[in-house]
This record gives structure tokens, C-alpha cells and sequence, in this order.
């Protein structure tokens, strides 16, 4: 069973994220203006094309239907995916807090250079001139693979930010206060959090699945477009499948980040008791 989150998430991630998941590409919004359904201005061709015509023509009305039903059902996992992320990024925040006020020092989690090309995924935009129905579906892969971008962006954020905790963790094996705690001092002010994160997707106890199985419609096509816009479509199904996956193993990962922070932070210091987190 999917997870369904109550789309009352939704203003606070449109607030997030105001340049995508905004303007919806299944309205007549600005970006696909005058290609609706409504004002088509390219009907379908009167002649019966020949065998190599039909390889090369735009695809037609039906076929630009056919795509544009199998793609509008994709937004809603991929908004799900980035609901889902901004919880657990208000989980790793919390657990890096914990571990801040413990040790009195931020945690280095965005130094650069590090999984700089962690997941490069995203569909690259083909170099030729497509005719305007091809044009119009494209477009529509277009935006979503943009939306994908950011959902393992901030994939990346989250688990950078885990990292980081761990990091802390386990290179300090004398405790919080380090190896000599009569020394230590406090590198500013890190106050505990005020509430914990109370999401039912973080209980262990309930584990709720957030791995999607999306089965691609898999067809072939008599047509080079068609054929194109097929396999993008394929691979975005597919990418949205394997970062519900990925979503997935990095909550049980923060489970256990949790885990070992609680341990570390109960820890006296001045003792060595190295804790491995990475
Ligand atoms: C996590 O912390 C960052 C940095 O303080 C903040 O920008 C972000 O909004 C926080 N995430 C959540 C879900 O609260
Ligand atoms: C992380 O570091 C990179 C490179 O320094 C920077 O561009 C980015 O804004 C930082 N992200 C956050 C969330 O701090
Ligand atoms: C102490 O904090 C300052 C700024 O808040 C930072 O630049 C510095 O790196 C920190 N020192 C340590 C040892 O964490
Ligand atoms: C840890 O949190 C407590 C409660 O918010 C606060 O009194 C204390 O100063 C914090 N420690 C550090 C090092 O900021
Ligand atoms: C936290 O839990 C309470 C009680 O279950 C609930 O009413 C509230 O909406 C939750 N808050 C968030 C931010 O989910």
C-alpha cells in the first residue's frame, strides 16, 4: 500500500518550493499557454501518411492524449516524495540539534566537495526541434523530470545532514565534551529543541511503506517521436519509483542516526567510548 498524504501538506511545500510545483502543467498556466486541449491549433493531418511519412510526422491528437493520461497521474507521487523529505528534514534537524546542544558545536554538514555528483538523474533535454503536439508532451516530461531534481536535491540535503551528524558522532569518541570535559567550552548558543517531530511517517512502531511500484504503460510506437517520448516517460516512472526506494532506506538510516545520537549524547565525557555512526 502507497502512502497517501492529505493534500492539506500542500500549501506549506508551494510555499517551499515557489518556482516549481507551482504553476501546474496540466492548466493552461503561462508555460504551455494556447496548446491546451481547447485551442489545439494542430488537428489531425486529413491525408493516411505512408509507411517512412508515418515515422517522421508529428504523433498524432490521439497519441498526444494517450501521453498526456499517462503523465498527469505522475505529479501526485512526486509531490508525495518531496512531502515526505520535508518531514524527514525536519527529523535530521532535530537530531542535529540534539547532538549541537550535546556537544555546544554546530554540526558541518554542507562542506563542499562532498557527494557532489551524488545522483545525477534528471532527463537531459534532447538538442532537435520537436513538432508542436511531440512539443507539448515534451514539455510536460520536461517539468516533471525538473520536479524530480529537486525531490533528490533536497534527497541529497537530508542525507548530507545525516552524515554530518554521524560524523560527529564518531569522531568524537571521548563523549560531547571531548577527551579532557573540564576544558570544553561551548562554541555559542544551541538550545534544545522545543518538540520533537510528531509525524506518524517517523513512528517505527507503524511503519508506513513509502515505496511507490508505478508500472510504466509500456507500448511501441510506429513513430520516432512517439518512440522518444515513450522512453522518457518509461524513465520517469522509473525514477520516481527508485527515489521512493531511496526515500525510504534513508528514513530507516535516520531511525538509527537517532539511535546513535541518543547514545552519544547519554554518554559521559573523558571516557572512551567510540560509537562508529557512518
Ligand atoms: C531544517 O533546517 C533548515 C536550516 O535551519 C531550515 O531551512 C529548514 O526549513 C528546516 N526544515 C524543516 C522541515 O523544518
Ligand atoms: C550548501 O553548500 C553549497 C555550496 O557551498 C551552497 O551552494 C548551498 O546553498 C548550501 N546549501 C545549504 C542548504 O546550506
Ligand atoms: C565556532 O563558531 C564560529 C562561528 O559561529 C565558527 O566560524 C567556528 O568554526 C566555530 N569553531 C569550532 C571549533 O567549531
Ligand atoms: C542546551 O539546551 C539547554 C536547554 O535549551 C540550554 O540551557 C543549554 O544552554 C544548551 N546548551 C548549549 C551548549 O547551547
Ligand atoms: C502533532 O500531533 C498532534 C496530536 O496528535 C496533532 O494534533 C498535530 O497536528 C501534530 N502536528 C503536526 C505538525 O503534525
Amino acid at each position: 500500500m502507497a502512502l497517501r498524504l492529505t493534500l492539506s501538506l500542500l500549501p506549506a511545500l508551494v510555499a517551499a518550493e515557489p518556482v516549481l510545483f507551482e504553476p501546474n502543467p496540466f492548466a493552461s498556466g503561462q508555460q504551455l499557454r494556447g496548446q491546451t486541449e481547447d485551442s489545439d491549433p494542430f488537428g489531425d493531418a486529413v491525408e493516411e501518411p505512408g509507411p517512412s511519412d508515418k515515422w517522421l510526422r508529428d504523433i498524432s491528437t490521439r497519441t498526444k492524449n494517450h501521453f498526456k493520461k499517462l503523465l498527469q497521474p505522475l505529479q501526485n507521487p512526486i509531490v508525495q516524495e518531496y512531502q515526505v523529505l520535508t518531514i524527514l528534514d525536519g527529523y535530521v534537524n532535530y537530531t542535529m540539534q540534539l547532538v549541537s546542544n550535546a556537544t555546544g558545536h554546530e554540526v558541518v554538514w554542507n562542506r563542499t566537495g562532498r557527494f557532489l555528483s551524488e545522483e545525477p538523474r534528471a532527463l537531459a533535454p534532447r538538442k532537435q526541434e520537436l513538432p508542436p503536439r511531440a512539443r507539448y508532451i515534451n514539455k510536460i516530461l520536461i517539468y516533471l523530470n525538473k520536479e524530480m531534481e529537486v525531490v533528490w536535491n533536497l534527497k541529497t540535503i537530508v542525507d548530507r545532514k545525516r552524515w554530518g551528524v554521524g560524523n560527529v558522532i564518531t569522531s568524537s569518541p571521548y563523549g560531547p565534551h571531548g577527551e579532557h570535559p573540564e576544558r570544553w567550552r561551548a562554541n555559542g548558543s544551541f538550545p534544545l529543541p522545543t518538540a520533537a517531530p510528531n509525524n506518524s511517517i517517523l513512528l517505527q512502531d507503524k511503519t508506513i511503506n513509502l515505496v511507490f511500484h508505478i508500472k510504466p504503460d509500456v507500448e511501441e510506437h510506429e513513430n520516432k517521436y512517439a518512440t522518444q517520448l515513450q522512453a522518457d516517460y518509461e524513465s520517469l516512472v522509473h525514477n520516481i519509483n527508485d527515489a521512493s526506494q531511496k526515500i525510504s532506506d534513508l528514513r530507516t538510516r535516520l531511525w538509527k542516526m537517532e539511535d546513535f545520537a541518543k547514545q552519544f549524547i547519554a554518554l559521559p565525557s573523558g571516557v572512551w567510548n567510540k560509537i562508529d555512526a557512518n
